[in-house]
Order: C-alpha cells, then structure tokens, then sequence
C-alpha cells in the first residue's frame, strides 16, 4: 500500500472527521449524524449548523443567542481592512479579493499564532462574520456604491443579502440563502478541505490555511460551476429551447453543467432541496424565467442521463437560486466559500487537535546517473 502510485489520492482515507458523512449511493448527507433535510425542514439558522459543527451539539436558545451576537461584533471590518478594499483594482476578481483579504487579517489579528481550542474557535468566527462584509463591501465599490454597514438584527444569510444589495431582502430571499449555506456547509474530504488541513499540518496559522483553502475552491473543477450553469441557461434562453438544447450537447460529446457527480450516482440531496428554495425564490420575486429554464433544462438531461447515474447536482440550482437574489455571476464561487469556511474551520480544528505532518511521497521518474556539466562546456 505504501508504495502503490494513487493520482489524485481517489480512495485513499486521510483523515477521521466526525463532522460531515455522505453516503453517495442512497444521495445522503449528513452534519454530526442529523441529516441536511431535517435542518432545512426545521428552518434552521444556518448559525445553528455552524455551532453543530464547531461544538459537537446544537446550540440551547441563549448559547444560539451569545453566538448570534459575537458573529455580530466581528462582522464589521478594521478600518486598515475597510481601506485596503477601496485600493482594490475594481475589476479584480472576487475571489481573489476574497483569498488576499484573508491573508491581510492575519496581520490584523492579536493572536494568529495561538492554536489552542478557544483561539481557533475565535478566529474562525472572526473568518465566517467577514465573509459577506467583505464580499459585499468590493462589488459596492465596484459599482461605485459605498459599502453598507451589516445590521446587528439580522442573520448571516440576511446580512449578506442586506449588505450586497443596499436594502433589506424578503423573506424567501433570506430562507431560500440560508438553506443554501446550511446545505454547502461541509462535504467530507473535498479538494479544498484537504488544501487546507495539509496548511494546518504543518502547524501553520488558521489564516493561512484558509486563504489555500480559498484559492484551491477558485479552480474550475472544485467551485467554479455555478457561473457556468448560469452561462449555459442564458445560452439556452427560454423554457422551450432546453430539449433541442440537451439533444445537440449529447450528440456533440459535450457534458451539461450541474449534472453528475463524483460521489452522488443518484440525486444529489442538496440538488432536490435547492429546487424548491429557487421556485419559492423565483415566486417572491416574480423573477421565474431563470428556474423555469433550469427546471426544462433538468427534466431534458436528466431523462436522458439518468440511466447512466447523473442528476443534476449542487450547483445546478445553486445557479438560479443566487442569481435571483442579486449574487451576481462571478460572485457565485466566493458565496459558496461563504458557507464553506464552517466545514473548513470545523476540519482545521480536528486537524490541530490531533496532527500529523501530511507529508506523502513522490514517485520519481526522472533521468538517473546524470552528471553536473560546467556551464563552459555546455553545447
Ligand atoms: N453531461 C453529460 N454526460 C456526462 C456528464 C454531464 N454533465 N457528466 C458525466 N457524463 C458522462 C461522461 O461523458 C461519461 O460517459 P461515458 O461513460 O459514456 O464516457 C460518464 O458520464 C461518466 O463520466 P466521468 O467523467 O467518469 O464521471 P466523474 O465521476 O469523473 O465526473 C463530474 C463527475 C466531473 C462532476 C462530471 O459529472 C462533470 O463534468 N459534470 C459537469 C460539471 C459539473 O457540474 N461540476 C460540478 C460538480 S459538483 C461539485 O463540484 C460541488
């Protein structure tokens, strides 16, 4: 086993985490033993995922409340931070803006150093209140709007939608948003939690593992979907195109966005949650050419693709879903680091707790017996 090549690690088990469990074949997923539909039948507070991950147990209602509150204290940015963002070329993309501002709190912060239990737990909810502050603060400026100021009375998910859009967004908005971070909020050893926990391996700070983190989720294949499927519905237009659409993609070879996926040879779970979330959406703001789209574009592919095991995943009506409630394209993949950095905090805090230097090997197949040539003899 030690010496056998594995390329891309498929199959191999790197770490124990009592965080997250997918069970691809049945389309399960699960947060501490609960299953994700139970938090979205309950409306839960995405706050209250966080806080499961984190701790190990729900919140009681005044533990919910205190922690409601220290995301509230930390959200607002350190005027050096606030600064730094007003320097940023506007036309930079976001997730970069998301990764460099990352690395920028760490000279921000008192104690980035310290990787005991209570300062993870601080810093990573320093991390998760700033995400949307920032987010939201550069594509205001980008616009050449000031940022707005996040709302102690709101949640994360409404802040977040408050502060990008300049007023206070309705209620299938906000429940249709914190549903999407409850359902992205981890997902077992994925590209981007293990980018991260191989930084805290080497006992590195929080901040650094989770900028890599932030720059392994910005690749194509790992979080970059959603503004693609977005680019396929508008390519498909209207409700009546998706079947002709589907036909020619298959015969030409080509793979439609948000369908299939590694681990899920069935529905996805978060999929089928997300589709009510984007039709709810799609009826509270009257804005329901996108799902419709989408929901045609499904029904063609998925007749077509389910005997070969591919559903429409995660991404797929993540699309629509963000789309709707003003997450403009290229701020689809930071939203998804916006629910994200729970799973990632939570995975940083088993790695620290119980480290190893992630440290495997190479295969080396290189020439051998070579011999240093001076740089005059060189033809
Ligand atoms: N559309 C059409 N056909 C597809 C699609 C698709 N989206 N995905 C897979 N297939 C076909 C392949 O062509 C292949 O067919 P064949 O056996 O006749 O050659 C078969 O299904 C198996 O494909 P693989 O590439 O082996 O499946 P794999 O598990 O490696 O791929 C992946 C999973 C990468 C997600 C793939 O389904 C895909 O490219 N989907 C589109 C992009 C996408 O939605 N990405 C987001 C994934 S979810 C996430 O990252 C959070």
């Amino acid at each position: 086993m030690a010496d056998q090549l594995i390329k891309g690690l498929e199959g191999v088990i790197v770490a124990q985490t009592s965080s997250s469990k997918i069970d691809g074949q049945n389309g399960r997923l699960f947060y501490r033993g609960v299953p994700i539909e139970e938090f979205v039948e309950n409306n839960a507070l995405y706050e209250e995922v966080v806080y499961l991950l984190w701790h190990g147990r729900l919140p009681t209602r005044s533990e919910l409340d205190q922690f409601m509150a220290q995301l509230a204290e930390e959200r607002p940015l350190p005027e050096g931070i606030a600064e730094a963002i007003r320097e940023y070329p506007r036309s930079a993309d976001p997730m970069v803006v998301l990764r460099t501002t990352v690395s920028l709190m760490a000279m921000y912060d008192e104690n980035p150093d310290d990787l005991s239990p209570d300062n993870l737990r601080r810093i990573a909810a320093r991390l998760l209140a700033r995400f949307p502050t920032i987010l939201a603060a550069f594509h205001r400026l980008r616009q050449g709007l000031e940022p707005v100021a996040p709302r102690k009375d709101l949640t994360h998910a409404a802040n977040y939608l408050y502060m990008l859009n300049g007023e206070e967004p309705g209620p299938r908005s906000v429940e249709g948003v914190n549903a999407y971070l409850v359902l992205l909020a981890d997902h077992g050893m994925n590209a981007s939690t293990f980018t991260a926990r191989v930084v805290a391996g080497t006992q590195a700070d929080m901040y650094g593992a989770i900028t890599a983190a932030i720059a392994s989720l910005k690749g194509p294949l790992h979080g970059g979907a959603p503004p693609r499927v977005m680019a396929t519905l508008e390519k498909i237009g209207s409700p009546e195109n998706a079947e002709r659409f589907v036909e020619e993609a298959l015969e030409r070879h080509e793979r439609i966005m948000g369908i299939g996926h590694r681990v899920y040879k069935t529905w996805d779970p978060r999929a089928k949650i997300l589709r009510e979330m984007a039709r709810n959406i799609a009826e509270e703001t009257g804005n329901r050419k996108w799902f419709e789209i989408a929901h045609a574009l499904e029904q063609a592919a998925v007749s077509r693709l389910a005997s070969k095991g591919l559903y429409t995943n995660v991404d797929f009506y993540t699309a629509p879903l963000l789309y709707s409630v003003g997450v403009p394209v290229d701020l689809m993949t930071p939203t998804f680091a916006v629910s994200r950095i729970a799973g990632w905090t939570t995975h940083l805090m088993e790695q620290y707790a119980d480290n190893r230097l992630i440290r495997p090997r190479a295969e080396y197949v290189g020439p051998v017996d070579e011999h240093y040539i001076p740089v005059e003899q060189r033809g």
